[in-house]
């Protein structure tokens, strides 16, 4: 049977960004992220994790209506999903359940995010750092295949830097609640945040003058200012320890250990290419101004390289007759 179109959803834990094979940019980015109680449009939970999801019914919910949204008809198309440096086999089992199962995809392919991210600048190798919502990921890439042994994780990103960004208004003397005001911090962070370069002179630069001082609207009216906090919450990405997370090393150490894992005639060309993807922050390494959307990107393209090659993906009837067969595909299922 041949497919009509390829629709393309890269699930963080963070967001979802949602398209069709052969697009520059998702057609849909919005935040996974679900209403608690019916009455409070601000208590908010994420129904994924870090590399899992914590509650699949709540997933297949979200997804429902982007079928729609992007003009898909599941059974006559394929699904391109990306999979988490630190996704398990049963999150994998997960995903094709929902897709083939629940959505009803006549096939579908999952593929190793760092891998699409340097597909979506059309590379073939090098260290890519994606510093997502829920956690930060350095993986070695040669040729198209991702070195498993040599990724290095840490259990923090956007979130935390938020966190931070929270605590250090709260210590302004503000009375901020992560369950009530966590949203609109997140906003404030990704419009006001951003990483110094010289950390002593912005310091000192924020010590002795406000030109940095900025005031942030929240959604009750309430009006917070922002300083030395703009680029003290990012810091958390390199100091860890600086808001008290149990880590002793932050992004800079995340790479130096992936790499330095790496075989030694390896090493200097992974030091020459390295990529950051995820919306995280600006650091000075080769940053892709699309790169927020790169594992999007390589997605996409593949998808669309791929829509005709029945073996690369995973059809319904594979699935239907033998999960654990159909599932060593997409890189193995529990
Ligand atoms: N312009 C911005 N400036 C700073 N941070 C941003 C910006 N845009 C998004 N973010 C932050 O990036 C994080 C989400 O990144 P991304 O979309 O890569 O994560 P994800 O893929 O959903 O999550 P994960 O990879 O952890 O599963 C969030 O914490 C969000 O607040
Ligand atoms: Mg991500």
């Amino acid at each position: 049977m041949t497919i009509d179109k390829v629709a393309v959803i890269d699930q963080g834990s963070g967001g979802i960004r949602a398209g069709l094979a052969g697009q520059d940019f998702p057609t849909l980015a919005i935040p996974c992220v679900v209403q608690e109680a019916q009455d409070d449009p601000q208590q908010t939970w994420y129904p994924v994790g870090t590399g899992m999801v914590r509650d699949w019914e709540a997933l297949s919910i979200m997804w429902q209506p982007l079928w729609s949204q992007l003009s898909v008809r599941p059974k006559e198309a394929g699904l391109m999903l990306t999979d988490a440096p630190v996704a398990s086999p049963a999150g994998r089992k997960g995903f094709l359940e929902l897709a083939l199962e629940t959505a009803g995809f006549e096939r579908v392919a999952i593929q190793p995010q760092p891998v699409l991210a340097l597909y979506g600048l059309g590379l073939l190798k090098g260290l890519v750092l994606d510093v997502g919502h829920g956690v930060s990921v350095a993986t070695p890439v040669m040729d198209g295949c991702v070195f498993t042994h040599n990724t290095r994780v840490l259990e923090f990103g956007g979130q935390a830097v938020t966190k931070h960004l929270m605590q250090l208004a709260n210590k302004r003397g503000y009375a901020l609640s992560w369950n009530v005001h966590g949203q609109a911090l997140t906003r404030a962070k990704e419009q006001l945040c951003y990483v110094a370069l010289d950390h002593a002179a912005e310091t000192k630069l924020a010590r002795e003058t406000t030109v940095g001082v900025t005031s942030y609207v929240l959604p009750d009216g309430e009006s917070i200012r922002l300083g030395s906090e703009r680029f003290e919450a990012p810091e958390v990405l390199f100091r860890p320890q600086n808001a008290g997370l149990e880590c002793l090393t932050g992004l800079g150490g995340l790479v130096d250990s992936a790499i330095g894992a790496c075989d030694m005639d390896l090493r200097r060309s992974m030091y020459a290419s390295i990529i950051l993807s995820g919306r995280k922050l600006k650091i000075k390494v080769d940053d892709a101004p699309r790169r927020m959307h790169l594992v999007f990107q390589g997605a996409a393209a593949l998808g669309e390289i791929m829509k005709d090659q029945r073996e690369f993906w995973v059809t319904k009837q594979e699935w239907e007759e033998d999960p654990y067969r159909a599932g060593a595909k997409v890189g193995g299922i529990t």
